[in-house]
């Protein structure tokens, strides 16, 4: 059972909700209440970090027309460029909660710092019966100069993992996995060409700059509907 101090969490084990969790494109019109979110990020900052930083800040969106425009941005660019798979009509499924994990690229251990932040919290959503789904489509758009400013994303912070979180409208089938035993302790003869599925790898330019020192505690921020709320750092 995963342990928390709240009683919302449904009882399942860690590897239930790691089998269980699906990239969920299909909600319900049901908002994600504040509680919830203040839970996933909560679980998301118990990762671990690189030298214990704790690099991240957390932006919320809650504000339905602000998400619909940030999708039309991101839709902006990819129309011009991404001609290998159909694109979603809005790149966050209609999903009323967006959080965006960001950090100052101050170290070779930010991305994935923030990765596994994003990792422990959409494992705790599927545990509280959420859906979420990555959005590498919308990276793009959200390091712009402009939705940095609408977003109040502070200056040199780059945002790394952008996830959607909703209630499920229905089932998600399994994506599937090839399996790793392959790759463990033998080499196969001759090397694999990679799946469609693994060279539809989004690249976007949020290059870490170089090692600029350490990085500073952040602060988290809450924004629903245009209002922020500090979330007090860590001491
Ligand atoms: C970095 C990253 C970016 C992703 N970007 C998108 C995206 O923009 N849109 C989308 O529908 N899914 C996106 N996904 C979800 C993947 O397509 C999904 O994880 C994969 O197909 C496996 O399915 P599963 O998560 O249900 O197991 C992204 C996943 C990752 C890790």
């Amino acid at each position: 059972m995963l342990m928390s101090r709240r009683t919302t969490m449904v009882p399942r084990s860690v590897m239930d909700a790691i089998y269980e969790r699906r990239s969920v494109r299909a909600y319900a019109a049901r908002p994600v209440d504040r509680a919830a979110v203040l839970q996933l990020l909560d679980a998301a900052v118990h990762a671990p970090t690189a030298m214990h930083e704790e690099p991240w800040e957390f932006v919320v969106v809650q504000d339905r027309a602000t998400l619909r425009r940030l999708s039309d941005r991101a839709l902006q660019t990819l129309r011009d460029r991404e001609r290998r798979f159909a694109l979603p009509e809005n790149v966050f499924y209609d999903a009323g909660t967006l959080i965006a994990i960001c950090a100052k690229p101050l170290g070779p251990f930010v991305a994935a710092d923030c990765w596994l932040a994003a990792e422990n919290l959409m494992l705790a959503a599927c545990a509280m019966g959420l859906g979420t789904c990555v959005i590498g489509f919308a990276l793009e758009a959200l390091n712009t100069p402009e939705w940095k400013a609408e977003l109040k994303i502070p200056d040199g912070m780059t945002v790394y993992a952008p996830i959607i979180v909703g209630v499920p409208a229905g089932a998600t089938p399994a994506a599937g996995r090839r399996k790793p035993e392959g790759s463990i302790g033998k080499r196969s003869r001759r090397p694999r060409r990679p799946s469609f599925a693994a060279r539809r790898v989004f690249l976007y330019d949020v290059a870490d700059a170089p090692c600029a020192g350490v990085a500073q505690r952040q602060s988290s921020c809450f924004v629903n509907s245009r209002s922020w709320v500090r979330i007090p750092s860590p001491a």
